[in-house]
């Protein structure tokens, strides 16, 4: 078997995490990650038939059924991770349905997945089902995104448009908009769900006073959404008490999505 803390993926994840720590977004346990793994990408690494011991996840998952997780744990550290990563890290196969987790490596403290595990297999399925080639959900505490939730309306097309008129490649990279749920429980299948619901056309999701979810392809993609809207945020929280004398105006929000062929989220602009 090759050595697992050398596989492409758990280099990147490992290098996420660390990443994500040091942009202040994930102080002491928060924030999580999930990355889906294909059998053929772990096989070289694992005895696939070797389950350590079976998590109760406490949802169904049926499409899920047989899938593999690289996942955070509990109350681990973003922090700690390039440090153990075989202790704040969990592989895990989904099985009876998703109300089980087998664990195949990792959480050796006796650990389990990320509490918000609800909230991450849910966006999973609710990504896939859209975009089969979906791998990544994260995560975390930005703070400007966080700050804004407390100062600027909830309603999704104006924090999605005052996103926008930030910075002029806001609207190229999140075409789709921004998803808002209103303070809510953490931790529970009714976030997890509310979530995944907005995941249907979007991949980003804010949690008033909480955080943010960003779904992609790589850990880079869905990082790189997350770097993005949180920069509008921070250029937001900057002006929001200044006189406004320019803005990005709609026309050129258009011309924009045009250019690189984009398509911005229906009824978004022009109102
Ligand atoms: P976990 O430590 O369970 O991953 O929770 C952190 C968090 O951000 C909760 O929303
Ligand atoms: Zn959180």
């Amino acid at each position: 078997m090759k050595n697992i803390l050398e596989a492409p993926f758990m280099v990147e994840m490992i290098r996420t995490c660390t990443n994500m720590y040091d942009h202040g977004w994930d102080e002491r346990n928060g924030g999580n990650i999930s990355l889906l793994l294909s059998e053929e990408e772990l096989a070289p690494y694992l005895d696939l038939k070797n389950v350590i011991r079976t998590l109760k996840t406490g949802f169904e998952a049926p499409a899920l059924e047989g899938k593999y997780f690289l996942v955070t744990g509990t109350g681990k550290y973003f922090k700690n991770v390039q440090y153990a990563p075989d202790v704040n890290l969990g592989i895990v196969r989904i099985a009876d349905g998703g109300q089980s987790a087998e664990l195949l490596w990792g959480f050796t403290d006796g650990g389990r997945f990320t509490s918000e595990f609800p909230a991450h297999m849910m966006s999973h399925m609710a990504r896939l089902a859209v975009d089969p080639e979906n791998r990544v959900v994260e995560h975390c505490h930005p703070t400007n995104l966080l700050a804004m939730t407390f100062v600027h309306t909830l309603d999704e097309k104006a924090f999605t448009k005052s996103l926008w008129q930030m910075c002029t490649e806001c609207v190229v990279v999140f075409p789709d908009g921004v998803g808002v749920l209103p303070w809510m429980l953490c931790g529970t299948n009714e976030i997890g769900q509310a979530t995944a619901d907005k995941m249907k056309d979007q991949r980003l999701v804010v949690w008033a006073q909480h955080g943010l979810y960003g779904a992609g392809k790589t850990l880079d993609e869905a990082f790189g959404l997350i770097e993005t809207a949180e920069k509008a945020a921070e250029i937001y929280m900057k002006i929001a008490h200044l006189p406004r004398i320019n803005t990005i105006t709609d026309e050129q929000m258009k011309l924009l999505a045009d250019y690189f062929g984009y398509k911005v989220r229906e009824g978004y602009l022009d109102c």
